[in-house]
């Protein structure tokens, strides 16, 4: 974007980053309820051991993506901070 002042530019390309990385943090949520039906479906050891592996991968992505939207979103680092998080 490259309309208006220079400062609401910034804030409105902030918050269309941080609306994009929500997106992507309910993606990777959606992905760990996905591969855990999965797992519980499956009979193959293997395959099981697998998919725990890859869904665990998807919570440090959701913990990364955590990070970077509280870093992007003072309101939001805030939120976190009361939680005790
Ligand atoms: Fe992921």
């Amino acid at each position: 974007m490259s309309y208006g002042n220079g400062e609401s530019n910034e804030a409105e390309e902030r918050e269309f980053d941080l609306e994009m990385l929500r997106e992507d943090l309910v993606g990777e949520l959606n992905a760990i309820n996905q591969y855990q039906a999965h797992i519980e479906t499956l009979e193959n050891e293997e395959a099981i051991r697998v998919l725990e592996h890859i869904r665990d991968d998807e919570k440090e992505h959701v913990a990364e993506l955590t990070k970077l939207i509280q870093k992007l979103d003072a309101t939001q680092a805030a939120k976190f901070k009361k939680e005790g998080l």
